[in-house]
């Protein structure tokens, strides 16, 4: 492996800058050159490459976002697309590619190494929603979790003075990962999640014992892809039912997106990041590098990509429990 390409894909997460460092610094080590590819397949289908040295990557350690800047390319999706980002790496003499983003990302990658199997490409998992198989957790799950989790203490503190009940919707358009962890970390008397079905009247019942029995502030947790709706039309469809409470909704949205990693999540970024490196210079493509039980694991992309990791049952009944 002469020339490595590295890029950042689909959302963006706290921490790629973090995995971009380690890319880089681990290849210039191996006397590898680098390039970077801004704005994931869109860049890479424009040839917007960019050679990196070690001070490209000085000083962006504790960033969030992605210094490479993220896209999601529909033209990616087409073939024509894809031959032509095909091309763009071939004028760079390009082969290698280290792809850090989440299930888009990946999908894309698996396309591009059947159409062009002379590629080497490894993934790395990079999304906030922690939705990939074969790891325990995704670059960007921390800071996130950690994010929502200071905002929703602080809605606690004004549910509380208010005698309300909140419904924060947190991110997760298919995984309920985020809306579990700050359930359990902010005391959430209830958490709807796209993997468990929801009842409405559960959610009504619970409420109504709870003001029944004096606790009259409540903080349901929704995850933006619930199958009952988002936060504003669950508050409706409960406030059918239960007038006598007072509502309000706070939707976190992409706060939970940006912000300075924290220290578990720069660790997990660099290590990945290097391990990224080693795996193709091992020859190993069309893998995800992962952490399961600290210890460095490869799963095929069409693995990681399909099996996501399941709900934990027991962490899901201790919200209710501990409520
Ligand atoms: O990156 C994952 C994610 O944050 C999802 O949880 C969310 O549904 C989606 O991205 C939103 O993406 P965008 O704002 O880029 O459309």
């Amino acid at each position: 492996m002469k020339k490595l390409g590295v890029f950042t894909s689909g959302g963006d997460a706290p921490g790629m800058n973090a995995c971009i460092r380690a890319v880089v610094r681990t290849a210039l080590k191996a006397g590898i050159e680098v390039y970077g590819i801004r704005r994931g397949y869109a860049g890479m289908i424009e040839g917007d490459i960019i050679p990196m040295d070690r001070q490209s990557v000085s000083n962006i350690l504790q960033l969030g976002g992605t210094i490479l800047r993220s896209a999601r390319s529909q033209a990616f999706r087409t073939e024509e697309g894809r031959a032509r980002a095909r091309a763009k790496l071939a004028e760079q003499g390009i082969s290698h590619l280290v792809a850090i983003g989440g299930d888009g990302t990946f999908t894309g990658a698996r396309i591009f190494l059947k159409e062009y199997p002379e590629l080497s490409i490894v993934g790395v998992p990079g999304t906030i929603d922690n939705d990939l198989y074969g790891t325990d957790f995704t670059i960007g799950y921390d800071t996130a979790i950690n994010t929502a989790m200071r905002a929703i203490d602080n809605i606690k503190d004004t549910a509380n003075s208010h005698d309300r009940v909140f419904f924060v919707e947190v991110m997760g358009r298919d995984a309920g990962f985020i809306a579990l962890r700050t359930a359990i970390a902010t005391g959430a008397e209830a958490v709807l999640l796209p993997e468990a079905p929801t009842s409405i009247e559960g959610l009504v019942n619970t409420l109504r014992w709870n003001y029944e029995h004096k606790k009259t502030s409540s903080i349901v947790i929704v995850a933006e892809g619930d199958d009952a709706g988002g936060a504003f039309d669950i508050a409706r469809q409960v406030k059918e039912q239960l007038p006598e409470c007072a509502y309000r909704v706070t939707v976190l949205g992409h706060i939970q997106r940006g912000g300075s990693p924290t220290c578990q999540e720069r660790v997990l970024a660099s290590q990945l990041g290097m391990e990224a490196v080693r795996a193709l210079q091992e020859g190993s493509s069309g893998i995800m590098v992962g952490q399961v039980c600290q210890k460095i694991t490869y799963t095929p992309l069409e693995k990681a990509v399909k099996h996501h990791n399941q709900i934990d049952k027991n962490l899901l009944n201790m919200v209710s429990l501990l409520a």
